[in-house]
């Protein structure tokens, strides 16, 4: 899979020949000022939750695009009264795209959107098939909710677990999310960007490799190869 970075919590992923765009944050990210919105392609918008940070730019690159958002029930339900196509999905559920199957997860946070709206309960995605997986947790407190996903779902190949603290997950409960979903190979997100979310990387990092396990920090721009 071929993972690009746009900061905070957001990635393009392509997976079985489609782009999939995560949360997107970017025009008001000032870390992401070197990434142009109107230059990003997609095939689908996944929105986590209906927090600012994470889709502030998903109308724009969706109407650019004439992608398919894939949320929560009521988010994909505000983005349609505004046009766009999308998705709408609830936890616990699965459904087959042509990508691939996206699996709706549990998340502990809040979710309600830029304009007051109900924007129903956050989760996380796991999106498998044709022998690839992977997890984008969203913005999530640590949960044994985790546990069910290596039960339930193909073994994954990497997952992107939110590591700034504060609003969610700080290291120390990653490292023990890392446990829970069966993964030793993390990209870290949703740290650095806003000043309650400064982290030291290079010890975040230290600590996944004494715990023998991988924490990757892509820089903003970046494509790598998982
Ligand atoms: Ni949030
Ligand atoms: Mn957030």
């Amino acid at each position: 899979m071929k993972v690009i970075y746009f900061g905070h919590s957001c990635f393009l992923i392509l997976f079985n020949g489609k782009k999939l765009l995560i949360d997107p944050f970017i025009s008001g990210n000032k870390l992401a000022n070197n990434i142009n919105i109107s230059d990003i392609k997609c095939d689908y918008i996944l929105i986590t939750h209906g927090h600012q940070d994470h889709l502030l730019d998903a109308e724009l690159i969706g109407n650019n695009n004439n992608a398919i958002i894939i949320s929560n029930y009521e988010i994909v339900s505000w983005y349609q009264s505004k046009g766009l196509n999308g998705h709408g999905m609830n936890h616990g559920g699965k459904f087959n795209f042509d990508f691939g199957t996206v699996k709706f997860v549990s998340s502990i946070h809040s979710s309600v959107l830029p304009d007051g709206s109900y924007g129903g309960n956050p989760g996380g995605f796991v999106v498998y098939g044709n022998n690839k997986s992977f997890y984008h947790a969203g913005d999530t407190a640590l949960t044994y909710d985790m546990k069910l996903i290596p039960r339930l779902c193909p073994k994954l190949d990497f997952a992107i677990l939110p590591i700034g603290d504060n609003f969610t997950m700080g290291i120390d409960e990653a490292l023990v999310a890392s446990d829970f979903i069966k993964c030793k190979k993390i990209i870290g997100c949703h740290f650095n960007t806003f000043p309650p979310i400064k982290i030291d990387v290079a010890n975040a990092v230290k600590k996944f490799s004494f715990d023998k396990k991988e924490l990757i920090i892509p820089k903003i721009g970046a494509s790598l190869d998982l």
